[in-house]
């Protein structure tokens, strides 16, 4: 005897590739994505990051060039981070007018306008001599209300550089109500704060230490948060929305997709998600080993974001793959 289904087939709707695009719950755009880029003092060529395949410290020229293409791909945005050739315990150079980060903003208004959202990295890790993203105290511990005050001076130079978004990657306690305050004195009410609500002290932030030339002393447990919590996530979500955050942030992505949609669900304002460079070298890798199919790779992963509630993903890959959804658009059916 041969078991038959019921009337109900949860295939029919999977029979054409008409049929399972119109059923299509989650869908890519290139207005979603935003492309994080790093640009570095004293290079005189862009120089490729080994443990990223297909990404480069860029220098100011290179930068443009590469913040071009992505705006002519329509992507959603640009995220910028600094590395200074000088780096020391306070961070001197992220709060410098002249410092690479604040010059790098400015060539990128100058030249783009409004025709793209512009935003910078706010954190001192890339500025730091110690590689923590605070200021340190007598002990040696990273000193969260010191920290503050560097963050609210970074704030007003980003703003003043020509940032429309300002991505608050430091973990320190009060840090969007220190940035919203210290904006508002200066008269620069509609810059934007982007919240890194919660972010883990995550081995996939790995690469991102060659990105930004990075020798980290110690660890980030002490103000990132455990990787073994939840919970902590929604009262980390509760604080930057009563804060007055503007935009929340769920980092890294793939390994968290149950705290991004739990803070999706929960948040009344948008939630974006950091496809981290662990996560983009874990791909990259495993392509190049013939273990996965790459592209159908990175476009599954950023559906997952989406899926989970994302808004908007930071990724790496962001101008290849609005690329790749616009010549699809006239036919490509999945
Ligand atoms: C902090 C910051 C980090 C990343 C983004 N902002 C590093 C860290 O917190 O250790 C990581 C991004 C990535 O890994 O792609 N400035």
């Amino acid at each position: 005897m041969t078991m038959v289904p019921g009337t109900v087939r949860p295939r029919r709707l999977r029979t054409t590739p008409a049929l399972r695009r119109l059923v299509t719950e989650t869908r890519l755009h290139p207005a979603d994505l935003i492309l994080p880029m790093f640009v570095k003092e004293t290079l005189s060529e862009p120089a490729p990051l080994t443990s990223m395949p297909g990404v480069v410290q860029h220098t100011l020229d290179s930068l443009l060039e590469a913040a071009n293409e992505a705006v002519d791909a329509g992507v959603g945005g640009l995220m910028l981070f600094g590395i200074p050739e000088h780096k020391d315990n306070e961070g001197s150079q992220a709060d410098d007018p002249e410092g690479i980060l604040n010059r790098a903003l400015t060539l990128l208004r100058d030249n783009l306008g409004d025709e793209t959202v512009i935003m910078a990295d706010l954190c001192l890790d890339e500025f730091t001599s110690h590689g923590h993203c605070g200021v340190l105290d007598a002990s040696g511990g990273v000193d969260n209300d010191a920290t503050l005050s560097r963050y609210a001076s970074m704030a007003v130079a980003q703003a003043r550089a020509g940032a429309h978004v300002l991505g608050l990657s430091g973990m320190m306690d009060g840090q969007v109500a220190a940035c919203r305050e210290a904006l508002d004195l200066e008269g620069f009410t509609d810059v934007v704060i982007m919240a890194y609500s919660a972010k883990y002290a995550s081995a996939f932030f790995g690469p991102f230490r060659e990105a930004v030339d990075s020798e980290l002393q110690g660890d980030r447990k002490t103000y990132q948060q455990d990787p073994a919590n939840g919970r902590e996530a929604m009262r980390e979500l509760d604080l930057d929305l009563a804060e007055g955050a503007d935009v929340v942030m769920v980092k890294p992505g793939l390994p968290y997709l149950d705290v991004l949609a739990e803070v999706a669900c929960e948040s009344p304002v948008p939630v974006w998600a950091y496809q981290v460079s662990g996560e983009y070298a874990m791909i990259e890798f495993a392509a190049a080993a013939g273990a996965i199919d790459r592209e159908r790779a990175i476009e599954e992963s950023l559906i997952a974001f989406k899926r989970a509630g994302a808004d908007a993903v930071l990724t790496y890959w962001a101008t290849e793959v609005a690329q790749r959804l616009n010549s699809e658009q006239s036919g490509g059916a999945r």
